[in-house]
C-alpha cells in the first residue's frame, strides 16, 4: 500500500482548527478527522453512566462496555457510541468539561490511540486535536499549530453556542476557554503543546480565505501539494 499523506493540526479550543481542517480537506480531497469528537464521546459515555466530572478515572472500568467507532461518511467522520451516532449532545458546555477531564486519563488516551492511527494509515487525512503532531502522528508530513487570542476564541465559541440555543454569556465562555487551556496544557499525559517541527499559524486576525491560503502555503512548502 502506498504511504498516505497525513496533515496534523493542533491547537487550543476555539482556535479555528476544525474550520481550517474542513476547508483544507475539501480543497485537497482528503478526509477530515476530528479527534476531539472521540474524547467528547467518551465524556458523554461517562456522563451517561453517572460518573462525576471531578473523578474522570472512574470511567476506566467501564471502557470494556464502550464500543466506540469512527466511520467515514460523506468525506467526514461520524462517531458511534454503542451503535448510535452521536450528534450535538457532545458539543454542550457540560460535555466540553467532561471531554477535557476524561482526556487527562491515560487509559482513555490509550483506548483511542489505535482508532486514530489506523484511520490515518488508510486514508490521506487532515486530523485535528491536541497531540496529533506530538503523539498520534509524529511522522505526519505536515504539522500546523494554530493559535488565537482567548478573547477571539471566546467570541467564536459564544456565537456557536448561542446558535445552538445555549443560554451563556461571553464572560462564562471566556472563563471556560481559559479553564480548558489550563487543564489541557498542564496534564501529565500528552499535554496540548506544539510539536518541535510544527509550523505556527496565528488565526487571531485572518479571514477564512486568508486562513486557507496561509495553510495551503504551509502544505505546499512541506509536500508540494496544492489544490
Ligand atoms: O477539540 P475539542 O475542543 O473538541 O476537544 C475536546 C477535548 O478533548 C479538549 O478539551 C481536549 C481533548 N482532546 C485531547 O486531549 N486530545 C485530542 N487529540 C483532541 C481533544
Amino acid at each position: 500500500m502506498t504511504k498516505t499523506i497525513n496533515i496534523a493540526i493542533d491547537g487550543p479550543s476555539g482556535s479555528g482548527k476544525s474550520t481550517l481542517a474542513k476547508m483544507l480537506a475539501a480543497s485537497l480531497g482528503y478526509v477530515y478527522i476530528d479527534t476531539g469528537a472521540l474524547y467528547r464521546t467518551v465524556g458523554l459515555f461517562a456522563m451517561q453512566n453517572g460518573i462525576s466530572a471531578e473523578t474522570p478515572e472512574d470511567v476506566v472500568p467501564l471502557l470494556d462496555k464502550l464500543d466506540l467507532q469512527m466511520r467515514l461518511e460523506d468525506g467526514g467522520n461520524a462517531v458511534y457510541l454503542n451503535g448510535a451516532k452521536v450528534g450535538a449532545e457532545i458539543r454542550t458546555s457540560e460535555a466540553s468539561v467532561y471531554a477535557s477531564q476524561v482526556s487527562k486519563v491515560p487509559a482513555v488516551r490509550a483506548f483511542l490511540l489505535d482508532t486514530q492511527r489506523s484511520i490515518a494509515k488508510q486514508n490521506n487525512v487532515i486530523m485535528d486535536g491536541r497531540d496529533i503532531g506530538t503523539v498520534i502522528l509524529p511522522d505526519a508530513q505536515v504539522k500546523i499549530y494554530m493559535s488565537a487570542s482567548p478573547e477571539q476564541r471566546a467570541k467564536r465559541r459564544l456565537a456557536e453556542l448561542v446558535a445552538k440555543g445555549e443560554d451563556i454569556t461571553f464572560e462564562q465562555v471566556l472563563a471556560d476557554i481559559k479553564w480548558r487551556d489550563e487543564n489541557d496544557a498542564n496534564r501529565d499525559i500528552a499535554p496540548a503543546k506544539p510539536a518541535e517541527d510544527a509550523v505556527f499559524l496565528d488565526n487571531s486576525d485572518l479571514t477564512l480565505d486568508g486562513l486557507l491560503q496561509a495553510a495551503l502555503e504551509i502544505v505546499s512548502n512541506a509536500i508540494g501539494a496544492t489544490a
